[in-house]
């Protein structure tokens, strides 16, 4: 649930966000369908998918696709992609008078070698004069609209951003600070290093810090704010095909006793409600093909044997769907300790592509050409 700023819990700018949990923006996954899915679980702030910024100015389709909002979503949270100060303001604009959004979340992670190599994404805060030039040209283009950043800690170990990027972006008038607690070059790989959360907590004096990395659980999530002083959590890929995640962290957070994972029965109403929602904005075809991305997600840890997973991943209608559904065993059960099996990415460690002389130029207050090509991932 998201209202406007009572007693102090998490607040970012005017929003109050209780719990203190937020849905991490992810590319292709957190769409209108999965946003509503999580947020009938009834907790937190959901992020969409990212956009770029070039692309809204431009007025793209897929775009314009991407930002249509959930039916009945109360709030409306974005995350922007951009390199270059004033397309980033024209774009903070169009969000923010056109489509009325109510959070806008910058980028400033992704680690895909095609974005890091023109010195976007987690490479982009290196250089501290543009990152900071950016920043101002959101929050002032937002006006009371909250702006927020998403970092990594850096580029490698021997390259950490975090820390002036997040005193940075503080300065400029961001509304929080969220940390992926690990490098670019770290990918997905090893344990998110919380460590950097409570540093960074230690260094912010007015803004919250949200911690994000490996909360695959709700016991996570307490054990991340217990162990960093984060003001709340951002949950990634513990919540995929994971929606209730989301009433397990509300359940926690309000000390009452934690739901039980569902059957798998529960499990296949909500793959057919997932792809349901996203008919409505797919047409039912491509959403029986989208599915196919949540269903090995959605049955992690339950005992289905190979070849039905395979048929489910494979799906072409809705009716295919719904018959591989049915021929699962209603009744099974999640067996004890596989609540919080990983899902989703894994991979790195990987060396970082950045441009020709990248560091020698930090103090550079231009963008560099050709970064703000199309890109997603963080
Ligand atoms: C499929 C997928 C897509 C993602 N897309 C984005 C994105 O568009 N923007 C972003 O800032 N982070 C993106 N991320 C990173 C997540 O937001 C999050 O920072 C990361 O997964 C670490 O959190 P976790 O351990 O809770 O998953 C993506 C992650 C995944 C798994």
């Amino acid at each position: 649930m998201v209202t406007l700023l009572g007693p102090p819990t998490l607040a970012i700018g005017p929003l109050r966000v209780e719990p203190p949990v937020v849905l991490a923006p992810m590319a292709g996954v957190t769409t209108p369908a999965f946003r509503t899915l999580c947020r009938e679980q009834g907790a937190g702030l959901y992020v969409s998918e990212m956009v770029t910024a070039r692309a809204l100015v431009e007025d793209n389709v897929r775009t314009r696709r991407m930002l249509a909002p959930a039916p009945g979503e109360p709030v409306r949270s974005v995350q922007l992609y951009g390199v270059d100060p004033s397309v980033v303001a024209r774009a903070v604009r169009v969000l923010v008078e056109d489509w009325g959004v109510d959070h806008v979340d910058l980028n400033f992670g992704c680690p895909a070698p095609k974005v890091t190599r023109k010195g976007g994404g987690a490479a982009l805060p290196v250089h501290r004069v543009l990152f900071g030039r950016i920043v101002r040209a959101a929050v002032g283009a937002a006006g009371p609209v909250p702006v927020t950043v998403k970092l990594r800690m850096g580029v490698h170990d021997g390259l950490r951003t975090d820390l002036t990027a997040g005193l940075t972006a503080e300065e400029e008038g961001v509304a929080a600070v969220t940390l992926h607690a690990r490098t670019a070059e770290q990918l997905y790989s090893g344990r998110a290093r919380w460590e950097a959360i409570a540093e960074l907590k230690r260094a912010l004096r007015h803004v919250p810090v949200l911690g994000n990395g490996d909360v695959w659980s709700a016991a996570d999530a307490r054990a991340m704010q217990a162990a960093t002083g984060c003001d709340g959590v951002v949950v990634g890929r513990g919540a995929l095909g994971r929606p209730w995640l989301f009433a397990e962290l509300a359940a926690s957070y309000a000390g009452r006793p934690l739901p039980s994972p569902p059957t798998l029965g529960a499990v296949a109403g909500t793959i057919r409600r997932h792809a349901a929602l996203l008919a409505e904005t797919l047409g039912p075809l491509t959403a029986a093909r989208d599915i196919r991305r949540h269903v090995g997600w959605y049955l992690t840890g339950y005992p289905v044997g190979p070849s039905a997973r395979r048929k489910l991943a494979l799906v072409e209608t809705p009716e295919e769907l719904d018959r591989r559904l049915e021929a699962l065993d209603p009744a099974l059960v999640l067996p004890a300790g596989s609540e919080a099996l990983p899902r989703g990415h894994s991979s790195g460690p990987r060396p970082v592509d950045l441009p020709e002389r990248w560091l020698e130029h930090a103090e550079d207050p231009w963008p560099p050409a050709g970064a703000d090509a199309f890109a997603s991932g963080g």
